[in-house]
C-alpha cells in the first residue's frame, strides 16, 4: 500500500511538472521532429488505470541524477551538448588508442580526432534525429530494422569516407594520397563495421531515449576502437615472440617449418588486417608506419601466399569469393528491379534527407538514372506487359500504335529530354518530355519547388526552364542516330519508318511525347508571336516526337493560360497541326494540347473542345498543377508548420488531391468531345469517326485510379508526383494493381 502511494504521489508530481512546462511554452505546437502535437486542452493527460512502477532506469541514484542533468542541458542548448559530448568521447578514444599502441603520445593526432569529432557531432545527431523519426511502421521491429539499413547504407559510408578523409587532410596528404587512403580504408571499415554496428543500432533505437543515442553510439565506438587496439597490441606481441622463438630454433637446426601463430594471433587475424589498414590510415605522412607491425604482417601474409601457391586456392578462398559474387549477383537483380521495395521505402526518403531542397532532389535524381543506365546499372521493369498465355492485358490501341501498357510519365520530370529511355525502362508506355520553349530560358528564381510529404504532395513555380528547342533537338537527333546505327538503318530510313518501330520511343508498343511551350518573354497577346514560338519548337522537335503536345496550362508562364481561350487556341493548335503536317517523316507526329484543371466551367471546356476540334489537333491531356489551395489536405492529416508555409508558395499543386477532379474532368471531355462532333453540321464524316484521344494527369497514384480515369475515358493514365514519393518502382507497382482488379472483376463474371 505504500509502495503504491509513494508511485502514485510520483506520477502526479510528473504530471504537475509537465502542466508547468506547458505553461512555460504556451505558443509550443510542435513536438521534436517538426510534428504537430495536440494542445493541452485537446488532450488533457489522464493517469493510467493501472499504476506502473517506474521504468528502472529512473531508479538508479547518482546514475540517474548525472543522466536527468544530461537531459535538462540537451533540452537547453542541445547543439553545444552534443558538441561537447563528441569532444569528449573522441578524446577519451583517441587516448586509449595511443595508450594501447605503446608508441609516443601525439598531439597532433589528439586535435585531429578533436576536430573530426567535433565537426561531425552535430550532422551525426540530426541524422539520428532523422531516422529517430522516420520509418515507422506498425510494426515496430521493421521499423528499426529499417532505420538499421538505412543507417548502415547511408550513414556509414558518409561518416567513414568523411572520417579518414578529414584525417588524411589534416596530416598534410595531397590530393592522390587522401584518394588512396580512403580506397585503403573505407570499404575495409564498412565491411568491420557490419559486424558490430547494426547490433548497436537496433540497440540505440529500441532502448535508448532520443538525446542519448549518439552518445551511446559514440561509446561503443570507441570501446569497439580500444578493443581492436588491444587485440592487435597482443597480436603484435605474439607475434615478435613467435618470430624470436623461430630464428633461435632456426639457429640450433636450419630445418625449415611452418609457423605455427600463437592462439591469440589466430584470433585476432581477421581484425589485425584491418586493424592495419586503419592504423596506418590514421598516422601523420611523415611518420613512418611503425616497424613492428608492418614486418610482422607482411611477414605473415607472404608465409599464407607462399603456402596457397603451391595447393591452388583454398576453399576457403573459394567459398567467400562464391558468397560475394552470388551476393553481388543478386544484389545487381534486386537492385535494378523496379519490384524491389527499397525503390519504394528507402529510395525516396534517402533523397529526401540527402536533398532538402526538392529541385536539387530532382536534379539529383535525373542525373543519377541517367549515369545509372549509362552503366547498365538502371532500375527496370522485369516483367514485360505480357502474361503467361501471350496475351497483352493492359494494351490499349492509341493513335494506331498498340501500346504495351497505358500508364505514361507526364510533362516535367525529364524537361530536357535527357533520360527518356530510363523512364521507358521503368515500365511506362508512354513518356512526356519537356516543356520546351523555342530559345533557353532559366525559369523563376529559386527556390521554386516544395514538398507537403504530409498530403504526398509539391509545390512547383519552376516557369518553363529549358535549355531550348535547338539543344533539346541536337540531343534527340543523336539519339535517334545512334539507335539507328546500333540496328544498322540510316537516320533517313528510321524517319521513314522502315525500322518498324515509333520514331520518338524508338521501341515497339511505347510513344514519346515531346511537350513544347512559348518563351515567357513573348506577350500572350500577340498572338502571331506565341504562333511562332510553338511553331519554330515543331519545326525543331517535331522529327524526333510521335505525339507534340502543346502546353497551355502551366501555370507558372504568366498569361499561358489565357491561351485557352477559344479564338487564340484555335489559332494556335491550327498552326502547329500545320506545321507538323510538314514534318520531313513518312508517319506525321500526332498533336495534343494539355489544357488546366482550374478551367473547369462548362463554357471554358466546351471553347476548348471547339477548338479542338476546329483545328484538327488528335486529343487532350486532361489535367496539370492546380493552383487552387482549397481541398488539398485530407481530414485528419495535420501539417507540419513548414508545409503549411510550402503549400501557400506560389506555383502550381500536384499530388493525390487531385484525382477527384482530374476523374471529372476527363468524364466530362469525353462527353463534350464526342458529341460535338455529332452535333456539328459540315464535319466531315471521315473526321468525325476519329474519336478525340484524352490521357488524363493529376493525382493519379495507383492502379485503382488509372482504371478509373481509363474507364471515363482516357486512354492513359500519366503519372507525375506518386514517382517523387513512391519511387522509381511506381508504374510497375500501378500496372501490377491494375492486373489483380482486372482478374478479380473476370472471376465475377
Ligand atoms: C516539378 C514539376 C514540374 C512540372 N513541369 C511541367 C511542365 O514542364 N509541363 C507540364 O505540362 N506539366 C508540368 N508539370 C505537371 C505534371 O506534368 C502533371 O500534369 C501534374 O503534376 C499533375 O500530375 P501528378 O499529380 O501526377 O503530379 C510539372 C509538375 C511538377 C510537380
Amino acid at each position: 500500500m505504500a509502495a503504491c502511494a509513494t508511485v502514485r504521489t510520483t506520477l502526479r508530481r510528473q504530471i504537475q511538472n509537465l502542466e508547468r512546462f506547458r505553461q512555460r511554452r504556451p505558443h509550443s505546437s510542435k513536438a521534436q521532429g517538426g510534428k504537430p502535437i495536440e494542445s493541452a486542452q485537446q488532450s488533457p493527460i489522464t493517469p493510467p488505470a493501472k499504476i506502473q512502477p517506474p521504468p528502472l532506469w529512473t531508479r538508479l541514484g547518482p546514475l540517474t541524477r548525472a543522466a536527468q542533468a544530461y537531459g535538462r542541458s540537451h533540452q537547453r542548448r542541445p547543439k553545444t551538448t552534443q558538441i561537447l559530448t563528441s569532444l569528449f568521447i573522441f578524446l577519451c578514444g583517441d587516448i586509449s588508442a595511443q595508450t594501447i599502441s605503446g608508441d609516443e603520445h601525439d598531439l597532433g593526432r589528439t586535435a585531429r580526432a578533436l576536430f573530426i569529432g567535433g565537426t561531425s557531432s552535430w550532422p551525426s545527431y540530426l541524422w539520428v534525429v532523422y531516422l529517430s523519426n522516420s520509418f515507422n511502421f506498425a510494426s515496430r521491429v521493421l521499423s528499426i530494422a529499417a532505420r538499421v539499413v538505412v543507417n548502415q547504407i547511408v550513414f556509414a559510408p558518409l561518416f567513414n569516407t568523411y572520417f579518414f578523409g578529414a584525417q588524411a587532410v589534416l596530416s598534410g596528404a595531397s590530393l592522390p594520397e587522401v584518394w588512396e587512403r580512403l580506397v585503403k580504408t573505407v570499404p575495409t571499415s564498412i565491411a568491420n563495421s557490419v559486424k558490430l554496428w547494426p547490433a548497436v543500432m537496433a540497440i540505440n533505437f529500441a532502448f535508448v531515449p532520443l538525446p542519448f543515442r549518439s552518445m551511446f553510439s559514440g561509446t561503443v565506438a570507441v570501446g569497439w576502437q580500444t578493443y581492436l587496439s588491444w587485440l592487435n597490441k597482443k597480436a603484435e606481441e605474439s607475434i615478435a615472440a613467435e618470430a624470436e622463438a623461430a630464428a633461435v630454433e632456426k639457429a640450433a637446426a636450419p630445418k625449415v617449418e611452418e609457423m605455427t601463430a600463437p592462439a591469440v594471433a589466430k584470433a585476432a587475424a581477421p581484425f589485425l588486417r584491418t586493424r592495419h589498414t586503419l592504423s596506418s590510415a590514421l598516422r601523420p605522412l611523415a611518420r613512418n608506419p611503425s616497424p613492428r607491425i608492418n614486418h610482422a604482417i607482411s611477414h605473415r601474409s607472404a608465409s599464407t601466399a607462399s603456402s596457397s601457391s603451391s595447393s591452388g586456392p583454398s576453399a576457403k578462398t573459394i567459398a567467400i569469393s562464391t558468397a560475394l559474387g552470388t551476393a553481388a549477383v543478386l544484389g545487381y537483380y534486386y537492385a535494378t528491379d523496379t519490384r524491389a521495395s527499397f525503390h519504394k521505402y528507402l529510395v525516396p526518403r534517402v533523397i529526401r534527407v540527402l536533398f532538402p531542397d526538392a529541385e536539387d532532389a530532382h536534379h539529383a535524381g535525373t542525373a543519377a538514372l541517367k549515369a545509372l543506365y549509362s552503366v547498365g546499372l538502371h532500375p527496370r521493369e522485369r516483367v514485360q506487359d505480357v502474361d503467361a498465355s501471350g496475351a497483352k492485358p493492359l494494351a490499349v490501341n492509341v493513335f494506331g500504335v498498340q501500346l504495351s501498357n497505358p500508364i505514361g510519365i507526364s510533362a516535367g520530370l525529364d524537361k530536357d529530354a535527357e533520360i527518356p529511355d530510363p523512364l521507358f525502362a521503368l515500365g511506362a508506355g508512354v513518356v512526356e518530355v519537356g516543356g520546351i520553349t523555342p530559345l533557353p530560358q532559366e525559369g523563376n528564381p529559386k527556390p521554386r519547388v516544395f514538398r507537403v510529404v504530409s498530403t504526398d504532395g509539391l509545390i512547383n513555380r519552376y516557369g518553363l526552364n529549358s535549355k531550348g528547342a535547338d539543344a533539346v533537338a541536337a540531343h534527340l537527333r543523336e539519339r535517334l542516330r545512334t539507335f539507328a546505327r546500333s540496328i544498322g538503318f540510316t537516320e533517313k530510313e528510321m524517319l521513314d519508318g522502315e525500322a518498324g518501330v515509333p520514331v520518338g520511343s524508338l521501341q515497339d508498343g511505347r510513344l514519346l511525347c515531346v511537350q513544347i511551350a512559348k518563351n515567357k518573354k513573348t506577350d500572350e497577346k500577340d498572338v502571331e508571336a506565341v504562333k511562332k514560338d510553338y511553331v519554330t519548337c515543331v519545326n525543331r522537335l517535331a522529327p524526333y516526337a510521335d505525339v507534340l503536345v502543346v502546353n497551355v496550362s502551366s501555370p507558372n508562364t504568366p498569361g499561358l493560360r489565357d491561351l485557352q481561350a477559344t479564338g487564340p487556341l484555335t489559332a494556335l493548335l491550327s498552326a502547329v497541326v500545320e506545321e507538323a503536317q510538314k514534318t520531313k517523316r513518312k508517319v506525321k507526329p500526332r498533336v495534343m494540347v494539355k489544357v488546366s484543371p482550374d478551367e473547369d466551367h462548362d463554357s471554358q471546356m466546351e471553347g476548348v473542345v471547339q477548338a479542338v476540334w476546329m483545328s484538327g489537333v488528335d486529343g487532350v491531356i486532361v489535367g496539370n498543377t492546380t493552383k487552387k489551395r482549397t481541398g488539398l489536405v485530407p481530414k485528419g492529416v495535420r501539417l507540419t508548420s513548414q508545409e503549411q508555409k510550402n503549400i501557400m508558395e506560389d506555383g502550381g499543386y500536384s499530388g493525390p488531391a487531385l484525382f477527384d477532379q482530374t476523374l471529372n474532368l476527363v468524364g466530362r471531355y469525353r462527353k463534350m468531345l464526342d458529341s460535338y462532333s455529332l452535333k456539328t453540321e459540315g464535319l466531315d464524316d471521315a473526321f468525325k469517326k476519329n474519336q478525340k484521344v484524352i490521357f488524363a494527369t493529376g493525382g493519379i497514384t495507383n492502379g485503382e485510379q488509372a482504371l478509373k480515369v481509363l474507364n471515363a475515358g482516357a486512354s492513359v493514365a500519366m503519372v507525375y508526383t506518386g514517382m517523387v514519393y513512391g519511387g522509381s518502382g511506381t508504374i510497375t507497382r500501378i500496372k501490377n494493381e491494375m492486373r489483380e482488379k482486372l482478374a478479380i472483376e473476370d472471376k465475377k463474371q
